[in-house]
Formats: structure tokens, sequence, C-alpha cells
């Protein structure tokens, strides 16, 4: 086992290009090897599903605690107190897991789903006074915050802040490049006003939040770390939804034929949102720091490395896919790795999927076609593939 044979790579994955429109630089990395040296940020790099999927599952290799993005914070401090949940490896994880995990249980969940299929109903109604709108701005950026900061008891003042502070989370976790910089700029007075909405005396009753604090009460955690599970509520759980919801659409612009077999079948809806995560994965990649030696594929990947794991190009891997560039409901999409594997696998993906599917679902029983009328603008993150813009034209039914 040695390191020397270990490809290099000269591809920023941080860089504009690469963010913009990431897949054919995938496949390079892909074809490059199973580990790679990433020279523009010396880290180490894995692109095929095999090796991403098998790296998040061993947390105990490759550990969370040293940050998911490329800072190690055992050299680095992190730029906010890190995540009691994302950043943390067991048994800190297992606790705080725990608490989150009974509060968002799904059949607690289902309790909220009538109210948030009103409100998915109420804005379809709204979309469809019009035959065009932007599937992004007027509908994707729209309906989380409609439902999502009600159910966590958020204080009615500032909402906005939100998407601001998301964006900059995600950014953080890559280099200190300009996307990194401006974002940085502008999260200033979110971070301020997130840091206050997560206080126990501004969080209303019957809310995510205040069940946390019912946790603290209980001796399950600390006020403090109350505080911070709260902010993870904050920090994952709006803009990522937002671009889920934004790339299904996206998907069914440029697949229509797959929005007429939605139409014929609509509990194709559930497959719809996971094979769209799939194929234009919102999140694309996070990072992990080996805690000790190890070999992937027979190369020798030594303690301390920082590893990028490619999650946006596994769940476009030819060797795991069939004809993975296309959107097809036909496809099992089991095991995909767009809300991550293993025990830091996304803590809101019942409420991700759940989103888009009434949202989406609820426009597919209005309208007998989607189409788009301009190219889609993309935002750049250092993390999230996001659209700022998707341009459409309906025809209602
Ligand atoms: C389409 C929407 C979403 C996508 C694509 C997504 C994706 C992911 C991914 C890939 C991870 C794994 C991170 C890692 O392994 O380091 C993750 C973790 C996480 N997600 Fe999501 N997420 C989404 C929505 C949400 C929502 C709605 C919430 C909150 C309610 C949420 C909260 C979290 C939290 C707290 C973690 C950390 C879990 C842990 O470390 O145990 N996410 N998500």
């Amino acid at each position: 086992m040695n390191n020397t044979s270990v490809p290099r790579v000269d591809i920023d994955p941080f860089s504009d290009a690469v963010l913009q429109d990431p897949y054919a630089y995938h496949e390079q990395l892909r074809e490059a090897g199973p580990v790679f040296w990433l020279e523009s940020l010396g880290v180490y790099g894995m692109a095929r599903f095999d090796e991403v999927r098998a790296s998040l599952s061993n947390h105990e290799v490759f550990v969370s605690s040293r940050g998911v993005g490329v800072a190690d914070f055992a050299k680095e401090e992190p730029w906010r107190p890190p995540s009691l949940l994302l950043e943390a490896d067991p048994p800190l994880h297992d606790r705080t897991r725990g608490i989150m995990s009974a509060i968002l249980a799904p059949a607690r969940l289902r309790e909220r789903e009538p109210l948030w299929r009103e409100r998915a109903h109420e804005l379809v109604d709204e979309l469809t006074d019009s035959d065009t709108f932007d599937a992004v701005t007027d509908l994707a950026e729209v309906f989380p915050m409609r439902i999502f900061p009600d159910s966590v008891g958020l204080m009615d003042e500032g909402r906005e802040h939100l998407l601001t502070y998301a964006a900059a989370v995600f950014n953080a976790f890559g280099p200190r490049n300009h996307i990194f910089e401006e974002g940085n700029a502008a999260s200033v007075e979110a971070s301020a006003w997130v840091a206050e909405a997560c206080k126990r005396e501004n969080l209303k009753p019957g809310g995510w939040g205040q069940d946390v604090f019912a946790a603290a009460d209980r001796g399950e955690c600390t006020p403090d770390e109350a505080e911070r599970l709260v902010r993870s509520l904050l920090s994952a759980g709006v803009d990522t939804t937002v671009n889920g919801i934004g790339h299904l659409l996206l998907a069914f612009t440029e697949h229509p034929g797959e929005w007429d077999n939605l139409r014929a079948d609509p509990r194709l809806i559930r497959r719809a949102v996971d094979e769209s995560i799939r194929w234009d994965s919102t999140v694309q990649t996070f990072f992990r720091t080996a805690s000790q030696d190890t070999e992937v594929a027979g190369h020798l990947v030594p303690k301390d490395s920082k590893v990028l794991l490619f999650l946006g190009s596994a769940n476009r891997d030819p060797r795991k896919w069939d004809k993975p560039e296309l959107f097809d409901l036909t496809r099992t999409t089991s095991g995909h790795v767009g809300f991550g594997a293993g025990i830091h696998q996304c803590l809101g993906q019942v409420i991700a999927r759940l989103e888009a599917q009434m949202i989406v679902g609820a426009l597919a029983e209005r309208c007998v076609s989607i189409r788009r009328t301009a190219v889609p603008v993309r935002r750049l993150n250092n993390t999230l593939h996001a659209l700022a813009s998707l341009p459409v034209k309906v025809q209602l039914a």
C-alpha cells in the first residue's frame, strides 16, 4: 500500500466553472481513479459511487468532528461553534442525533402534513393565476419559507435572513474564495438574527425549537446545546429544500415525458423526488478527515488527511447508474447518496421529501405541462448546486 501512485488532478472543484456545471469535471475525476490528490487544495478526493458511499458509512476512519469543510478543526479555529450533529462524532453525535430524531420522528411529522398540503395548494392557486412564473423565486424559495419557519416556531420578524445565513454556512465548507467572501459579508446581520432566533425566549410554543428545549429540561442536553441544535435546523433546513424543489422542477422541464407519466400516476412523485436528488444533487460535496492511515482501493490515505467526497458525482457514476444523466422515473434510486449515508445521513430527509412531494404534486394536479421559457440561472455556492432562476410556462388542465 503506498500513496505515490495516487493520481494527481489539476481541477479546482470550487472554481466558478465547476460550481456552475460540475458534471463534465466529475467524469474526469471518476476516470482519474477511485481516489486522487487534488493539487488545488492539497486534499484527497473520491468521486466514484462505491468509494464515496463506503467512506460516508465509515465514520470511525473518516471523521466529521474535524470539520466537514476544507478547514481541519484540529489545526484551525472553526468560523462558528461547530454543529453538534454534522460536525460531531460518537458518542456526542449519538446523543444529539437521538434527541433530534425523536423530535422529527416521521409519525410526528405526519401530524403537520394536512397544514403543509393546504399551504401547497394555496401557493399553486396563487401561481396559476398566470401561466408564467419563476419556478425558483416564486415557488421553490417561497414554499419552504411558508411552512418551515412556522414548524420550528421562529419569530416572525427577519425570517428573510434564513436563506442568506444558509448560503453562508454552505459556502464556508469550501475555501476562502470570492464566493465565500461575498456570502460572508452579507451574512453578518443574518448570523446575528439566527443567534437570537435560536434562543428559548424567542421560540414560539408548539414548534420543534421548543421541543429541543424540552429535551434540555429532561436533562438530555444543556440549554446551550439546545440553542446550537436549533441552529442546525436553521442552517440545514431551508436552502437545501429550496434547491431540491428547484431541481425537481428543472428535471421535469428537461424531461417533459416524465411530467406526463407523473400526471398519469401521481404516486410517482415519491420516486421523482429521490430521482431528482440523484440526478442533480443539491448537496454536491462534503469533506471528512482520516483519523488513521487507511487504504482505499490499494492506495494509502494517510492519517490526518482531508478527503473531499463528491456526492453529486457518485450519484452520476455510470459504474452504478445506467444512463445517469437521464432523470428516469422507472429507475430504482435506492442507495443514492444525495442525503448522505451512514450515521450522518440527513436528519431532515423526511421533511425534505414531504415538502417537495406536496408542492410539485399539487402543481402536477393542476398543470398539463411545464416548460422552461429561458435558460436557468445558477447561484454559485461552495457546497450546494443552487438555482437563482428558472422561468417557466405552464398549461392548466
Ligand atoms: C433536499 C433537501 C436536503 C438535502 C439534499 C440534504 C442533504 C444532506 C446531506 C448530504 C447530509 C449529510 C452530511 C454529511 O454526511 O456530512 C445531511 C445532513 C443533515 N441534514 Fe440534510 N438535506 C436536506 C434537507 C434537510 C432538512 C429539511 C433539514 C432539517 C430539518 C436537514 C438537516 C440536516 C442535519 C441536521 C444534518 C446533519 C445530520 C447528522 O450529522 O447527523 N436537511 N443533509
